[in-house]
């Protein structure tokens, strides 16, 4: 048995270390004290109506995060409940938070096939959807230009399984611009805030297997012809929903991701979880291997580049997405992210916490 401690051997002593009393210091309440510099920023996704009036909730995002994103409200779903309406209540509610909290805002999404209002179905033609496009740009990325430090322009542009390497995934967008809703977006955003990062945001890229290959193909593709194009496209962002079952490529993502940073683009984990549908009952062997799979999935991404950020979508399990689609089999309560129901932090806090602390 080697002396030397694999990473297997350090999540089991992670597994303690999360499970015993919060390190001092860090009692919830107290405002989170930046760490010293140089350590990546760790940010999540945040859900106004939780945030409104769960103090334990803010609390843990205040004591962990440097980086926040609305999960929804800065959505056209959330923004945009009739042609001639823009709703930035909620929006600005998290906006406001932000600000008085000295957090960085990233913003999600410009333009996206989902979450789509009813009344966008009927935009019929090229100039009708530019104009549409552009002008919600142009008014969401200006109401925010103060406190978003980055935007999601473009949200998972990538069919599920790719037919050819140019496909793109049907949307109001597509179905009256073609692939050149991308740029438009990009363009438009650049031209209203030229200091924000401007993000390429998809998933299933991680893992092993011919559609994963094909996503990231496609990704690269897209990439490629914006950045030809002089396109202001700054970062990719990995969302990094990781399946359990699912294996991480680390070759096919250390050569993707190597070949983005040789085009000059940076980086960001968007949107970690683990989706923990096969996993054991057991939530102390389930929590273990959910850490494994991040720290499978963080050292493939780190051993290429050093992301921007690592932001996780939710930082809680008492409100995460993922039930919505993948309730488990033994009707037990998803574990997807770093804090527990309880907001007390699991293994895979401290995974997160050893990258941040990464020098590569
Ligand atoms: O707010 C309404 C509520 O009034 C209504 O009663 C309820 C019942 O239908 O729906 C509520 O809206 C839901 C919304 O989340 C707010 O909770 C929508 O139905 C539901 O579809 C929506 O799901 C979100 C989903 O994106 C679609 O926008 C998830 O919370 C959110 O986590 C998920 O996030 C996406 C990212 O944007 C992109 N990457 C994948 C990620 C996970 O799917």
């Amino acid at each position: 048995m080697s002396s030397i401690p694999t990473r297997r051997d350090a999540i089991g002593t992670l597994a303690a270390a999360a499970f015993g009393a919060l390190a001092p210091g860090r009692a919830f309440g107290r405002a989170w004290e930046p760490r010293p510099s140089g350590d990546l920023p760790y940010g999540a996704a945040v859900r106004w109506s939780a945030l409104d009036h769960d103090d334990a909730y803010r609390a843990a995002l205040l004591e962990r995060c440097r980086i926040i994103v609305p999960e929804g409200e800065m959505k056209w779903a959330d923004l945009r409940p009739a042609r001639d309406v823009f709703q930035f209540e909620n929006a600005d509610h998290i906006a406001d938070f932000a600000r008085r909290n000295g957090l960085a805002l990233r913003g999600h999404t410009l333009a996206w096939y989902g979450a789509m209002p009813e009344w966008t179905n009927a935009i019929a033609t090229a100039r009708e959807a530019e104009r549409e496009l552009v002008a919600h740009i142009e008014t969401v990325v200006s109401r925010y230009r103060d406190v978003v430090s980055s935007w999601d322009v473009v949200n998972e542009p990538v069919p599920e399984r790719p037919a050819s390497i140019g496909d793109l995934r049907p949307s109001v967008w597509t179905r009256c611009l073609g692939d050149s809703y991308i740029a438009t977006a990009f363009r438009a955003a650049a031209a209203v805030d030229p200091t924000a990062t401007l993000v390429l945001n998809e998933y299933d890229v991680e893992f092993v297997g011919g559609r994963f290959t094909s996503r990231r193909d496609s990704l690269r593709h897209i990439l490629r012809k914006l950045l030809d194009q002089g396109v202001p496209v700054h970062a990719v962002g990995l969302q990094g929903h990781l399946f359990a079952e699912r294996a991480i490529d680390r070759d096919g993502l250390q050569a993707f991701l190597s070949e983005v940073k040789s085009w000059g683009l940076k980086v960001l984990i968007t949107e970690l979880d683990v989706v923990d549908k096969t996993l054991p009952t057991m939530e102390a062997e389930r929590d273990r291997l959910a850490a494994l799979k991040v720290d499978d999935f963080l050292d493939a991404v780190f051993s290429a580049i050093r992301p921007e950020a690592v932001i996780t979508w939710g930082v809680s399990d008492r409100y995460t997405w993922v039930p919505i689609y993948f309730t488990r089999n033994d009707g037990r309560p998803n574990r997807p992210l770093p804090f527990d129901a309880d907001m007390k932090p699991k293994p895979m806090m401290a995974v997160i916490d050893r990258y941040l602390r990464r020098d590569v």
